[in-house]
């Protein structure tokens, strides 16, 4: 006989009147048999044997494991309306999918995605025997708690577990496991597919193949391809798995700095092309801003400099030469109209009044439009050489950092920004809601660029920004940006954003409702 120690937690704990006791237990008798011997002590347990977890030393363990003499086994709770947590963690235990998801399970949740990789007998038809995971582990779990807050900034989840195996992992072994559970399935299906690719592409796992012929770490082998994906519901192709892994190392965030390479996506050649203008035409910005300014008016108080003119002359001609079929408008009256789904929206010069008084806040932007979705944009700051970057479906970027949009949840926390058009009068409704929010809030910010405001919005430095009269050009970009790093963009009342429109509302997400809520009372006791 051995004996162990039992920790009795929660509801379990209630259901037994003691905390922990030891128990004499069969040599090698697995958690399952020390269960039934403690559901033989405590009739009651049994109500609650279908969904149990247990840990064995403070790892979480399947029911079929094997105890030890000595061992600590503790009996956790089933988990209802939102008790459990998220988690992050890395074992050398082989991990308890069922268990954990079902763990996380809540009654709040319409469904869990639970993806699992698993270690392939194969790779590059060279027949795998087994594999070994190594990591930094302190910072690997510290990049996993970054994947889940940037999941839940993206994604509307309830929560996420990731776990992932290190040691000797045999054949069909799972390596990795990440459980995400959200009110409605879509969320948590992108939620997982997210948080997987940033796993491959940051945190600091490494796998040493063994062939029957040789061995192979990964990285010293781009082609190698150890798990093929499975997920729960349906299975993933070998195709997606394998572009997935195809070049783990070269990806790695080692240096911690939280930069990812921009991950190439369907507009990627796009993308990198308006960079290179963006940084072209930016240069030249900052280059004219130490000079005296040519300023003429386009009407009372909208300033035109000569570098707006030379801004745009500069990028028509080269969004031209390179993309000559595509459509194209910019502000400073070039528009090439085309037989082509494609629209380049420029400003070539936004915060043209900063720039006239020598006030340094100002940006260079151009946003491409597939059917009037914008699917790339860049946002170019020449004085703070940010670079602001995003394209569809591949998140936003400063710097090549990847960005987030802020988690502040209340309006009374937060910093909001706003703009008025060059010929806006006493009577604009703007002054009404600027009021109103300067009481409501942290403090509004007027800084003169539309663009970046928004850009702010996408960085967290702002928790929201509106407009009532942008154009276009203000607003492609940017947009792109916000919706990328997690926000939510719409007009003033919640509806659905328009390019062409007038309004436009970004925002964190998290006080979107509480600032329409504000914008529709100013509007109605205005109307009144
Ligand atoms: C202006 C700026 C400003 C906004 C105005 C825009 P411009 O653009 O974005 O912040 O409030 O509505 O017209 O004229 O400097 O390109
Ligand atoms: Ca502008
Ligand atoms: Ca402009």
């Amino acid at each position: 006989m051995m004996q162990v120690k039992v920790l009795y937690f929660g509801l379990i704990h209630d259901l037994t009147g003691v905390a922990e006791q030891r128990v004499e237990i069969p040599e090698g008798e697995s958690v399952e048999g020390l269960w039934r011997e403690c559901s033989k002590r405590f009739p009651r347990l049994e109500e609650i044997a279908g969904a149990l977890l247990c840990a064995v030393n403070q790892e979480v363990a399947e029911r079929s494991k094997p105890l030890c003499d000595g061992d600590e086994v503790a009996f956790m709770p089933p988990v209802s309306g939102g008790a459990s947590e998220d988690f992050f963690r890395l074992t050398r235990e082989p991990i308890p999918t069922a268990e954990l998801a079902r763990g996380l399970k809540a009654a709040q949740d319409g469904g869990v995605v639970v993806f699992e990789g698993i270690v392939r007998d194969h790779s590059h038809n060279r027949r795998t025997l087994y594999l070994e995971y190594e990591a930094y582990e302190p910072m690997a779990v510290l990049k996993m708690e970054e994947i889940g807050r940037e999941a839940k900034h993206q994604f509307e989840i309830d929560r996420l577990g990731i776990i992932h195996r290190l040691g000797r992992l045999e054949i069909g072994e799972t390596s990795v496991a990440i459980f995400v559970t959200a009110a409605h399935r879509r969320a948590a299906f992108e939620a997982c597919h997210y948080a997987i690719d940033r796993l491959k592409q940051t945190v600091p796992i490494w796998k040493k193949e063994y062939f029957e012929d040789g061995v192979v770490w990964a990285e010293g082998d781009k082609g190698s391809v150890i798990d093929e994906g499975r997920l729960m519901v349906e299975p993933e192709s070998r195709e997606e798995s394998e572009i997935g892994e195809r070049n783990p190392s070269s990806v790695l965030d080692l240096a911690g700095t939280g930069r990812a390479p921009i991950r190439k996506g369907q507009y990627s050649d796009y993308l990198a092309t308006a960079i290179e203008i963006a940084r072209e035409a930016g240069a030249l910005l900052a280059d004219l801003f130490q000079q005296p300014h040519e300023i003429t008016y386009k009407r009372r108080s909208d300033l035109l400099t000569e570098a707006d003119r030379r801004s745009e002359a500069l990028i028509v001609e080269r969004l031209r030469s390179r993309y000559p079929g595509h459509a194209l408008v910019a502000e400073e009256g070039s528009h090439h109209e085309a037989d082509s789904d494609f629209c380049w929206y420029v400003d070539p010069l936004d915060g043209t009044t900063n720039f006239a008084h020598g006030f340094p806040i100002f940006c260079v932007t151009l946003g491409l439009a597939l059917r009037g979705e914008v699917v790339a944009g860049v946002v170019y700051d020449p004085i703070r050489e940010e670079l602001f970057t995003a394209e569809k479906g591949s998140g936003a970027y400063l710097n090549q950092q990847r960005l987030s949009v802020s988690k502040v949840a209340q309006l009374s926390e937060s910093l909001v920004a706003t703009g008025f058009p060059p010929f806006a009068t006493n009577h604009d409704l703007n002054i009404e809601f600027y009021f109103r929010f300067t009481q409501l809030s942290h403090g509004i910010r007027r800084a003169g660029s539309a663009a970046l405001d928004l850009c702010s919005v996408a960085a967290g430095r702002f928790d929201g920004f509106w407009e009532l009269k942008l154009n276009p050009w203000d607003k492609a970009a940017g947009s792109l940006l916000v919706t990328e790093a997690g926000g939510r963009v719409t007009d003033i009342l919640g509806k659905p954003f328009k390019l062409l429109g007038d309004d436009v509302f970004a925002s964190n997400g998290q006080v979107h409702e509480q600032m329409v809520e504000v914008f529709s009372e100013v509007m109605a006791r205005r109307v009144h």
